[in-house]
């Protein structure tokens, strides 16, 4: 077996007490536990592990504390943002679409989901060294069009879309479904509309592009209030002219053929419905532009992959999608759909229920003022309080978020997401505003500085070791959530950590020790705030240094 492939078989035990790593050596033999013990007799220990023990079928090592402690807490002190950073991306390129709401409608929960999921990949990918480009897709294309632009002409005012676009927009697609029932007309109308569209028409594509860009002035809005990036904009609407191009490409290498007057690539032996290129009335599909956009992105960006993440309502639409590509030769590991459950709201519990959807913004908006309540109650006296509180209401959402297995539906429960115990961000915000100040004291009350020159020898007890093992994870952990795709890995941790930490806390007195130990325990406070920053961070929360 080569090294690597050793290294991957590598595990966590489930106890911290069963060892710091665990070899499984079911696959050397019958008897594993003879195994373990074989391997036991012959190893020489490196420098950095205390010992080596056989339980079951497993062999666990035990990491030296003095030499973990000194490796970890001076690569903190050294690289401090930077803490957890790698270099195994190094050249290679990711394109990760995400957010991708669709103009003309709200921005809706669902959307949340995919921008903060997506938003966090994105800078754990970048963490580790990737080249990584952030694509939005924005439904921004579709027969759905053809449908806004016969209601805007018909009942549309210039006055209302300006002053309420989404709301407007909303209300004129409500109003051509209810008029298309008594009046069929309507339908065709929309298609010929649609068809403009497509083919380029300058009063069609102007009153869509002012549609799209009042639409996504509101977006602008939320993701600001998220903090939340994209490298590219390009929606479904920006491959209309990679269309025709996409189709004959996908004739050529995969065969494509008539069916009921529309296009199709046929997937019956791989057991799926197929693929509609084209519909009989010549207009495209969602799939077609989902097409042209795999096609330009590989051409364009060259990446090793393409991570598209949305919705699992939408897996059967992905897997024909890489099915297609895969059958045009474009080498299938290339694509990820990373999908994720559905976020639902007690009934009756939300004021924002408008008709069937709910405002984002809003939500995000009672987050907040929660928080400042909070705030309010916990520490009156705080200089900034409305910044806090909207770094508090913003974290605990998306750490409501992130904190579950993306393939989970979620229950939004706002009195338990924004309470100070428990799995959620203020939890982990106060940790760390925790750590700010223990430090702001020593150095106030007793004129000392962090400083990476200390004794280590002296961290001894069970509390400081568990906390110093858990920031020495942390790299490992940001592997393994690019592994696969799953932030609540980080999530999880920076709970365990900041549980861990308040244990130390409360066993170990950091500033009426000795000078010694005091400036020890000091650094490691150090390295906790650091890492809870850090850790946050990459999930595209803000830590504050009081709250
Ligand atoms: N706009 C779509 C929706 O809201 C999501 C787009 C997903 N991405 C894609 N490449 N199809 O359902």
């Amino acid at each position: 077996m080569q090294a690597e492939e050793l290294a991957n078989q590598v595990v966590t035990p489930p106890d911290p007490r069963l060892g710091d790593y665990a070899f499984p050596c079911f696959r050397l033999g019958k008897n594993a536990k003879e195994e373990a013990e074989k391997i036991k007799a012959r190893l020489k220990l490196p420098d950095f592990l205390e010992k080596a023990e056989v339980a079951g079928p497993y062999l666990n090592f035990f990491l030296k504390n003095k030499v973990v402690a000194e490796e970890t807490l001076n690569a903190i002190y050294k690289e401090r943002k930077q803490y957890g950073r790698q270099n195994i991306g190094k050249g290679k390129k990711i394109v990760i679409e995400f957010s991708s709401p669709n103009i003309a409608k709200p921005f809706g929960i669902g959307h949340l989901r995919s921008t903060v999921i997506g938003s966090c990949l994105y800078k754990i990918y970048y963490a580790l060294g990737y080249d990584v480009f952030g694509v939005n897709h924005l439904g921004d294309w579709g027969t759905q069009f053809g449908k806004l632009i016969v209601a805007y002409k018909e009942w549309g005012s210039e006055q209302e879309l300006e002053n309420n676009p989404i709301q407007c927009l909303l209300q004129l697609y409500v109003k051509f479904h209810e008029e298309a029932k008594k009046n069929p007309g309507l339908e065709d109308q929309a298609r010929a509309e649609f068809k403009k569209l497509e083919d380029g028409n300058k009063e069609s594509i102007a009153l869509w592009e002012s549609f799209k860009e009042l639409s996504l002035k509101e977006f602008h809005r939320v993701y600001n209030i998220l903090d939340v990036k994209f490298d590219s904009f390009h929606g479904e609407g920006f491959y209309n002219n990679l269309l025709e191009s996409a189709i004959v490409h996908i004739d050529k290498k995969a065969g494509t053929k008539m069916s009921d007057g529309a296009l199709i690539v046929d997937l019956e032996k791989q057991g799926m419905p197929p693929l509609m290129l084209r519909k009989s009335d010549g207009a495209s599909t969602y799939h077609t532009r989902d097409v042209a956009a795999a096609l330009y992105r590989i051409k364009k960006y060259k990446p090793e992959k393409i991570i598209y993440v949305v919705g699992s309502e939408q897996k059967l639409h992905f897997q024909q999608l890489f099915k297609v590509m895969e059958l045009a030769g474009v080498d299938k590991n290339k694509f990820v759909h990373v999908d994720f459950g559905l976020f639902r709201f007690p009934d009756g519990k939300m004021s924002t229920r408008k008709g069937n959807v709910i405002f984002l913004e809003e939500v995000l908006n009672k987050a907040m003022e929660l928080a400042e309540r909070t705030v309010e109650e916990k520490n009156p006296s705080l200089q900034n309080k409305k910044e806090v509180a909207a770094v508090i209401g913003v974290g605990a959402v998306i750490f409501a978020d992130l904190s579950n297995d993306r393939i989970r539906d979620i229950e939004f429960d706002w009195d338990r997401m924004l309470s100070f115990e428990g799995e959620t961000a203020p939890y982990l915000q106060y940790a760390h505003a925790r750590a700010c100040s223990i430090l702001r004291r020593a150095l106030k009350e007793h004129n000392l500085d962090v400083s990476p020159h200390v004794n280590f020898e002296i961290i001894q007890l069970e509390e400081e070791a568990a906390v110093i093992k858990k920031l020495y994870n942390f790299p490992d952990v940001i592997i393994k959530v690019a592994q696969t795709y799953k932030p609540h890995l980080l999530a999880h941790y920076l709970i365990g950590l900041a549980q861990a930490f308040n244990e130390f806390y409360h066993k170990c007195p950091v500033l009426s020790e000795e000078k010694n130990h005091t400036k020890t325990r000091l650094l490691l406070v150090d390295g906790v705030r650091q890492v809870l920053e850090n850790g946050l961070n990459l999930l595209g929360i803000t830590a504050p240094e009081e709250m």
